[in-house]
């Protein structure tokens, strides 16, 4: 039996990826600093099966105890939080890219077969987009005075409003955020540290992870969650620009097996891959789509018309590398998927943070 070493273990997808292992007949051990924006005073439960161990990745001691005897590493530990990145600048820089730094450090010495390292979709920035000929444009921005003035949409050369077609792997990178250059810098580190050692290294770009057990006392991750939250306390979902921007919300329980499949199969390794749902959804559709789940459909999301620094307009993934390295395929929708969601959402405790996070953003003059 493999033993895979899960750093991040005990966060939410870490929580699904344990399950997953354990279930398919691995051994599996924890690394977590079990951090408080995320785990805060509550216990976290894990599986009996798992051997949970309480430790910093920037920690190299402690890293060194945990792969001992790990054929197999899933680097998940991470700090997750595109608008705090913007003003926690040294604790993500600290925690993504040294702690993944210390993790491939320690390694040295006893090699582990394969690691599998979650990145994500933000490192693409925008999304593809085509023009009215059809042609394709994988690096375009908006203007700070395009956004200042409410043109949320992407235009092209000739002032005409571009289409968002899905993104694949192919697409240049585009980092916007401290968190997007932190997610590329540990996705090329495993990757070079692979081809250096002679370690099997596979990065998977994740989108918009959703399902049971996401913080959501935690405004900084998912958006669903984030929802949640506000929804739970009676409070309309924040949505900043006009809620027209499209995303891909992909289920845990997906992401979960794509990890487990990213460790097993044989032509994974050197590639980053996009893990999404490769369906797209506004903003807005899922803040409606949610309070109906929730049984509020009266309240309807607080539309800003103000962008938060860092926000792309459109990203939804191109899952086609996937289902043919991986073999993955998506079982679960987001608008059947939101019952068991809404279920855990009403079994927690949800403190709305979001206005508060809100007004962390404006202090920093990061909300135009
Ligand atoms: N949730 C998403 O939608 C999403 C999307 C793209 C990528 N990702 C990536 O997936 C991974 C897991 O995300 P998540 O949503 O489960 O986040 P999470 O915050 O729920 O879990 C992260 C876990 O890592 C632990 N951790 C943080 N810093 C650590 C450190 N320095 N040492 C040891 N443990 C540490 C935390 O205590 C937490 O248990 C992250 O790498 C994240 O960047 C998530």
């Amino acid at each position: 039996m493999a033993m895979i070493l899960v750093t991040g273990g005990c966060g939410f997808i870490g929580r699904h990826v344990v399950e997953e292992l354990l279930d398919n007949g691995y051994e599996v051990r924890v690394l977590d600093a079990l951090i408080d924006q995320v785990h805060g005073d509550a216990e976290t439960a894990m599986p009996e099966a798992a051997e949970i161990m309480r430790g910093d990745v920037r920690d190299k001691t402690a890293v060194k105890r945990a792969l001992l005897g790990a054929d197999g590493v899933i680097h998940l530990a991470a700090e997750v939080g595109v608008g705090q990145s913007m003003y926690e600048i040294a604790r993500y820089v600290g925690g993504n890219d040294l702690g993944t730094a210390v993790l491939l450090e320690a390694m040295i010495g006893r090699l582990p077969k394969r690691v599998v390292v979650a990145s994500s979709m933000s490192v693409y920035g925008e999304g593809r987009y085509e023009n009215a000929d059809g042609a394709q444009l994988d690096l375009v921005r908006r203007r700070g005075d395009q956004i200042k003035a409410g043109q949320w949409n992407l235009r092209g050369a000739d002032g005409k409003v571009l289409r968002p077609v899905a993104t694949d792997e192919e697409k240049p990178v585009d980092l916007a955020s401290i968190y997007a250059l932190t997610k590329y810098a540990q996705e090329k580190q495993v990757l070079i540290f692979g081809e250096a050692y002679g370690v099997e290294a596979v990065a998977l770009r994740l989108f918009n992870v959703f399902g049971a057990g996401q913080a959501l006392s935690n405004p900084y991750t998912g958006v669903l969650a984030n929802f949640a939250s506000r929804l739970a306390n009676s409070q309309p979902p924040m949505i900043f620009e006009d809620g027209e921007q499209r995303r891909d919300f992909v289920h845990v329980r997906d992401v979960a097996r794509a990890f487990r499949l990213a460790l097993e199969k044989p032509n994974a390794p050197g590639h980053v891959i996009n893990i999404g749902s490769g369906q797209a959804y506004t903003i807005a559709e899922v803040a409606t789509l949610l309070a109906d789940a929730m049984g509020v459909p009266e309240i309807r999301p607080e539309i800003m018309n103000k962008a938060r620094s860092g926000d792309i307009r459109n990203c939804f993934a191109d899952i086609a590398k996937a289902r043919e390295l991986l073999g993955f395929e998506p079982r679960f929708k987001l608008e059947n998927a939101l019952g068991p969601f809404v279920d855990w959402v009403r079994h927690s405790a949800a403190i709305d943070r979001g206005a508060e996070m809100k007004r962390q953003l404006e202090e920093r003059g990061l909300v135009s």
